[in-house]
């Protein structure tokens, strides 16, 4: 069907540009594209409100300039051509003609077509259980604070598993921070800007230390919750006490292979966290275990079983298979199929994605010490911090 004010150009490619073309839509509302990477289409209102013009866009820093108020309602396109490389849109009424990057358009698109299963994850992620033990990400200090691939590499894995390990740090309190600057920022809690975890193991009281924690996320009782835990060791003369973390992605998608119902009715509902252990504190959040964005996207996991409140957001007839579902994602997460589990030395340390990734501690079998340093910080300046130095990467191999 080809009206009137239908426009088909086919250009051949030139040298390194893509064979793409555009046909617009004969009431001007949006165009279809078609190149090697298939056919999409674009609204003319997306377009002009994406436009990378100067007048549209700080050539500096990239932030849009102007407001939607200031682009009609009645956008439409005018024309478009596929040209040296890119897409050369005309919008009406304003008679304003933008180039567009083809590259950037294909990677922009937003024309899937397909309605993808709740708990979808985002590409930069990979689910594991504890097939990944011979493969733990780890980065050497050293070379993560030269910066440069060493460090690029090793945040990309964390953004990719959700954990990584630091080892050969120095062995002085306060390292943790230099763990930190890696990627981003110290938040700062009630708890000060670190906490002190230091335990002492003998015989009498080895009964009561031998017993391991329940894997769990930090401070679910947070709004937001700190997205990023980082432990440092500095002392490990006791046995046992190995870190353990397990992929809370990874036990959720189970639990909804296993049984859907279960995997919404921890998602569909908010569970109620919250602490006052100490004078003048009373932190609570209400959240749910397992936190999908409006689309489906697996985008967050709650589980502690110490700072779980009252749950009072489930209806009553739901409230028996909630506590089943909780009952199975806890046995999940229990399961040693699931679990990686490490040795923390002196000098070590792990960072870890605390809205993704659970972590515990073992029981100890022997006498001593262990004294480790944790704080928190958050995940959107270690992606930050990865992104950019992908960017700078992609940017010096085109150069
Ligand atoms: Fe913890």
């Amino acid at each position: 069907m080809h009206g009137i004010h239908e426009i088909v150009i086919k250009v051949q490619a030139e040298m390194g540009n893509p064979m793409a073309s555009v046909t617009i839509d004969p009431s001007g509302n949006y165009l279809t594209l078609e190149s090697n990477s298939g056919v999409k289409r674009f609204h003319a209102i997306w377009l002009r409100d994406n436009a990378p013009d100067p007048e549209t866009r700080s050539q500096g820093n990239g932030q849009r300039l102007i407001a939607l108020r200031d682009i009609p309602a009645e956008t439409r396109i005018g024309s478009a051509e596929v040209k040296n490389g890119g897409l050369v849109v005309s919008f009406e009424p304003e008679n304003k003609s933008v180039v567009f990057d083809l590259g950037w358009l294909e990677a922009n698109g937003y024309d899937q077509g397909s309605v993808r299963q709740s708990g979808w994850t985002s590409d930069q992620v990979e689910t594991w259980n504890s097939g990944l033990m011979a493969d733990v990400p780890v980065g050497d200090f050293a070379e993560l604070t030269k910066g440069g691939a060493a460090l690029r590499d090793w945040l990309g894995l964390v953004v990719k598993y959700g954990f990584g390990k630091v080892v050969n740090g120095p062995v002085e309190s306060g390292a943790l921070f230099k763990v930190v600057d890696l990627f981003g920022y110290v938040r700062e809690t009630n708890y000060g800007r670190h906490f002190e975890v230091r335990t002492e193991v003998n015989p009498t009281n080895l009964a009561f230390t031998g017993l391991g924690l329940q894997a769990h996320t930090d401070n679910p009782y947070r709004d937001p919750v700190p997205s990023v835990q980082v432990l440092y060791c500095l002392e490990s003369s006791a046995a046992g006490g190995e870190n353990m973390v397990v992929d809370g992605f990874a036990a959720a998608l189970r639990l909804r292979e296993e049984n859907e119902d279960y995997f919404n009715v921890l998602a569909d509902h908010c569970a109620q966290f919250e602490y006052s252990g100490e004078d003048g504190v009373c932190l609570t959040s209400r959240r749910p275990m397992i936190e999908l964005a409006p689309d489906g996207e697996l985008v967050g996991i709650r589980f502690n079983n110490r700072s779980l409140g009252a749950v009072t957001d489930v209806p009553f007839e739901k409230m028996d298979m909630y506590y089943a579902a909780y009952r199975r994602l806890g046995e999940i997460i229990d399961d040693e199929a699931m679990e990686v589990s490490f040795r923390l030395e002196p000098g070590e340390a792990f960072v870890v994605d605390n809205t993704r990734v659970l972590h515990a501690r073992k029981g100890y079998s022997g006498e001593g010490t262990r004294w480790l340093q944790g704080c928190y910080s958050d995940k959107d300046g270690l992606r930050s911090r990865y992104n950019g130095m992908l960017r700078e990467t992609v940017r010096e191999a085109a150069e």
